[in-house]
């Protein structure tokens, strides 16, 4: 089996054509125009990389998009200040504060301050907790962008044994959340997992990440799955590398994301997606 393509970069850039629409019907009909505040704290050269994706796709979506561009060394005092001024703004419907941030500052502190209602990353507790009690508001981006791709392969969910390698906060525990909303039968694993690749062995889907270049093998695939690549890891060379080994993967799987062009792009158009979902809840 050869695997077929989620091409997370066209499903993505067609998301972005539909929240212009619907932007561009906001504006027809008077109403605001949605805004997105984007703070960065240092010079991280992933992170300026994916802030200014965000701020294209700002720009292509139509939304507009605030710039806080901070030094590293600004104290957490002075985040906090700059988050309760964004709260407080009625033109900024959603606050993104990029992670990783500098060590000085605690990351809990800084999501637990943005309103929940302009928490466009999906990240908040009481977002998070939303979901939990499948009343999903806004969804953590890259489980919901996941979501998207899984949709666009056509197949039932319900049913499903998924298998998720990794259980952080912002990706691997609401993407655990998403499929069981979906109707997924769902395995988290992670570092005391024991015996992964017989984990893996058993998904229909499995859903990789780790942050560990090539490290779901394409043995361990079961015949047919759906592979979802979380995973965006810089070689030595300075390429990318997914959670998974893409080659052997794609031998074994029905359908495979990428990396780039899978899931990243994905993140980025439900982070869109969120902004408008908030300045309509705002309206
Ligand atoms: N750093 C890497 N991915 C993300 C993301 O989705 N949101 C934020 N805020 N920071 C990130």
């Amino acid at each position: 089996m050869t695997a077929r393509l989620l091409d997370g970069k066209a499903i993505a850039a067609a998301l972005i054509q539909e929240i212009r629409a619907e932007v561009d019907a906001r504006i027809t009909l008077g109403q605001r125009i949605p805004g997105l505040a984007v703070i960065l704290l240092g010079h991280d050269p992933a992170s300026s990389i994916y802030v200014h994706n965000k701020r294209l796709a700002c720009e292509k979506s139509g939304v507009i998009s605030i710039s806080h561009d901070l030094p590293a060394t600004t104290s957490q005092a002075d985040l906090l200040a700059l988050i309760d001024q964004l709260n407080e703004d009625p033109s900024v419907d959603g606050i993104l504060v990029q992670a990783p941030l500098p060590a000085h500052i605690d990351d809990e502190t800084v999501i637990e301050r943005i309103r929940p209602d302009k928490d466009v990353d999906g990240f908040h507790p009481y977002n998070i907790g939303r979901l939990a009690v499948r009343k999903p508001t806004l969804r953590s981006c890259t489980p919901y962008g996941v979501m998207r791709l899984l949709e666009t392969t056509g197949e039932t969910l319900r049913g499903k044994h998924a298998v998720v390698v990794g259980a952080s906060n912002h990706v691997g525990r609401p993407m655990l959340l998403e499929l069981l909303l979906a109707g997924c039968t769902v395995t988290v694993c992670h570092s005391a997992t024991r015996d992964l690749p017989a984990q893996v062995a058993q998904a229909d889907i499995v859903v990789a990440a780790v942050g560990r270049p090539r490290m779901v093998k394409g043995e361990w695939i079961k015949a047919g799955a759906i592979v979802i690549d979380i995973g965006i890891n810089r070689l030595e060379d300075g390429s990318l590398a997914g959670d998974v080994d893409f080659v052997t993967a794609c031998e074994r799987a029905a359908w495979i994301s990428p990396v780039p062009g899978g899931v990243g792009p994905m993140t980025v158009a439900t982070l869109l997606r969120n902004t408008l979902e908030a300045a309509t809840r705002h309206d």
